[in-house]
């Protein structure tokens, strides 16, 4: 029988997550099978119990359910006790072990696919909700030469500076205070694309040859990037490339081997055209 995964979510129907490990078990030849699995929103403990139960190796985790994982998991990796959510849980030897690859798999899109370095450069995160914490100590990692958290409410982005500040300098900021500084990466972590808003950063924030990052994909350019575009950003790119590596990141955790992301990014970028 083949060992099987899920990915848990409410919604869940709109996961492209089967799709992409589906392909990750053909191109590798690991014999898996994952499945989509709906959870009532306040039954995700009992629906882990019930995978458990029937022998399921592990579970990604979507939305609304990052913090229960999180607080559900027996063991968390580092990255994932920071990041206070846990997007990926295996199963084994009556331990529910959690951790959080979308840190990874948005650092790796940025400098394996894309080809930009991190280290050195001057980085600006937009947001300071669980998508900006998910990926604050992977991209510390990098040892960039700085790095600022904006956020509307910057109270919130004070808050996740301090916090983070054992693992790297990070400087906290409302968008105003921003001022002319300049950025060779902005990335957006706040959830305005979902309503198609733009969160209000400076136009002065793209320095020349900067790329922009949008951690939301779609169709089309996002507001955030289409006003990156108009500011002298160099390169734009959508969240497709970190959905893609953190699901490669998850498949490494659970199979131990790691699968090639290139020609599915290519597919799945041409499925959303
Ligand atoms: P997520 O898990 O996606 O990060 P969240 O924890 O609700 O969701 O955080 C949403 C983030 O997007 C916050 O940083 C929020 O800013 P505030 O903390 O000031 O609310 C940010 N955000 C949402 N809509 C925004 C907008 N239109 N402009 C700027 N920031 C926005």
């Amino acid at each position: 029988m083949s060992d099987r995964y899920v990915v848990i979510g409410n919604p869940v129907a709109h996961s492209k997550s089967p799709l992409i490990h589906a392909a990750f078990a053909k191109q590798t030849g690991e014999d898996v099978q994952y499945d989509r699995l709906l959870a009532p929103v306040d039954g995700f403990d009992s629906a882990v119990f019930e995978l458990i139960q029937s022998g399921a190796k592990g579970a990604n985790v979507t939305v609304p359910f990052k913090q229960d994982a999180w607080r559900l998991a027996s063991r968390l990796s580092e990255r994932a006790k920071l990041a206070e959510a846990v997007n990926t849980l295996s199963f084994a030897g009556g331990e529910i072990v959690g951790d959080n690859t979308d840190g990874v798999g948005l650092t790796r899109d940025i400098t394996a696919n894309l080809g930009v370095p991190l280290a050195g450069r001057r980085i600006l995160l937009l947001g300071a909700g669980g998508a900006a914490r998910g990926v604050l100590l992977p991209l510390l990692s990098y040892h960039p030469a700085m790095l600022v958290v904006a956020n509307r409410t910057a109270d919130k982005a004070m808050q996740l500076a301090r916090q983070f500040a054992a693992y790297g300098e990070v400087a906290a900021s409302g968008y105003a205070e921003l001022g002319e500084q300049a950025f060779d990466v902005v990335i957006n972590a706040t959830s305005a694309s979902l309503s198609d808003a733009l969160p209000p950063v400076p136009a002065s924030a793209f320095a020349a040859g900067s790329l922009a990052y949008d951690m939301m994909y779609g169709k089309g350019l996002t507001p955030f990037l289409q006003f990156a575009q108009a500011h002298g950003a160099a390169r734009l790119a959508d969240g497709l490339g970190m959905l893609v590596e953190q699901a490669a990141e998850s498949f490494r955790i659970w199979r131990g081997v790691e699968p090639r992301t290139a020609a599915l990014l290519s597919l799945l970028r041409e499925q959303l055209a």
